[in-house]
């Protein structure tokens, strides 16, 4: 059983540097090979789902390697334009290689990516994008392939702002001729950074980071460097942490502008939260005030990614917090794991809510999906005694050397076989 061993109690204090954000890297992966050229990927995150988008990368026949905190891809030699079943299992996030390759190749092979652990997860919109710019479809044994020799640029009016829909749109009309117009687009910054990426290969993209984005493709693109924005969703774990674990820990290199909505709720829950440029300095207040009701939202709302986390450290806070979880059915799994620890919560549908404050216990966990495990982390540094987390490679999936990171900042954190 391998897992991570936590013993709880410790105050944190030190720096941690945000690490580039895993959502921004895998769409500009992506994006990396509609130039036919070479991308340098600066502040890359060392993370299994970067691991794995580089294999992608290898299997389509390009160059691709990571060397601390740089990522390299040459597109030139890509031969291929199927993701096999094995590597599309590996990470969900896979889908959003469609639009690339699509683009690339005139076709796109892909098995089709099942349910996940938040909920099915459907593809719809992505396939109603690429329909849009002249793609055919067709659905085959479990895998979907998608032909258009020539995309053209057309309108996209999605029913939902959907963040890889959004990417995966502006990743076809790079190569589409003439203009696309996505509606109701996601706002995310991970969008505003691959638009960045986007525009200095080439292609003229305007909106990103508001709900109208105009792609103008067809043109030729070249090589580029590009440096990934800060992790928001990393950020506002290490935030959840200090709050739960108490002591203070300075953020070096957050974004202020990006982490707005979450930090509005910490600041409303007590946590002093101090910006010096892009440094933030978290100190966890005696007194922990609930968050009163967070409902996730697309951005600028707060980021159901960052619910899990707040959760675990609002255990700690005077009172009932409720959580109302609006994108994904199955986002409350960490649940029933923190309950092990002494949490009393109760959830019906899509609400939750927490009673503090609550002196949490260690206990063995297993961690149900990426942030989820993050809460897990969060709830055993607070808690009293030994936790041990297993499902560590979902936890690795998005954050860097987490025990070592822990342990820089003052937790004692291990992993362990
Ligand atoms: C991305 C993030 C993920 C984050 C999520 C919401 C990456 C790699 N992942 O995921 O961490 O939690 O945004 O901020 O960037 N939907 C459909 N049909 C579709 C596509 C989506 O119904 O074709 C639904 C989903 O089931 C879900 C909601 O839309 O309920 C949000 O999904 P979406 O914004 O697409 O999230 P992802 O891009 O998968």
């Amino acid at each position: 059983m391998s897992g991570l061993r936590i013993t709880g109690g410790r105050a944190l204090s030190g720096k941690i540097h945000v690490q580039g954000a895993k959502n921004s890297v895998l769409p500009i992966m992506a994006a990396s090979i509609l130039s036919g050229g070479e991308t340098v990927i600066k502040n890359c995150p060392d993370l299994t789902d970067v691991d794995a988008a580089l294999r992608i990368l290898r299997h389509l026949g390009c160059r691709a390697e990571y060397s601390r905190g740089t990522a390299y891809v040459d597109s030139s030699a890509m031969t291929r334009c199927d993701i096999p079943d094995c590597l599309m299992r590996e990470m969900r996030s896979s889908v959003i290689f469609l639009g690339a390759i699509l683009a690339r190749c005139g076709e796109a092979k892909l098995s089709m990516p099942g349910g996940c652990e938040l909920g099915p997860r459907p593809i719809d919109l992505h396939l109603l994008a690429m329909e849009r710019l002249g793609a055919s479809i067709e659905e085959s044994g479990g895998n979907i392939i998608l032909r258009a020799p020539a995309l053209v640029g057309g309108r996209i009016d999605l029913t939902f702002p959907s963040v890889g829909a959004t990417e995966n749109a502006m990743l076809a009309a790079s190569a589409a001729r003439g203009v696309t117009l996505i509606t109701n687009a996601a706002r995310e910054p991970e969008i505003l950074d691959l638009g960045g990426y986007l525009r200095s290969i080439g292609v003229r993209v305007a909106g990103d980071g508001t709900s109208t984005v105009t792609v103008e493709g067809g043109g030729s693109l070249g090589s580029a460097e590009h440096t990934i924005i800060p992790d928001r969703i990393a950020a506002a774990t290490w935030v959840a942490a200090v709050t739960a674990a108490g002591g203070e820990l300075t953020l070096e290199g957050a974004c202020q502008r990006d982490l707005e909505a979450v930090l509005r709720v910490f600041g409303q829950m007590g946590v002093e939260l101090d910006w010096q440029g892009n440094e933030l300095s978290v100190r966890s207040p005696e007194l922990l005030r609930p968050p009163r009701t967070v409902t996730t939202r697309p951005y600028p709302g707060f980021p159901t990614d960052a619910q899990p986390p707040l959760m675990a450290s609002a255990l700690r806070a005077q009172g009932i917090s409720v959580f109302v979880e609006t994108i994904f059915e199955n986002r409350f799994r960490h649940v029933p794991e923190l309950r092990r620890m002494g949490a009393e919560i109760k959830v019906d549908g899509r609400v939750a809510i927490t009673e503090g404050p609550v002196r949490l216990h260690g206990a063995v966990t297993a961690a149900p999906d990426l942030r989820g495990g993050a809460a897990l982390i969060v709830a055993a540094l607070s808690a009293r005694g030994e936790s041990i987390i297993t499902g560590v490679h979902h936890i690795d999936r998005g954050y860097e050397n987490i025990a070592e990171a822990l342990r820089s900042v003052g937790a004692q954190a291990e992993r362990i076989d």
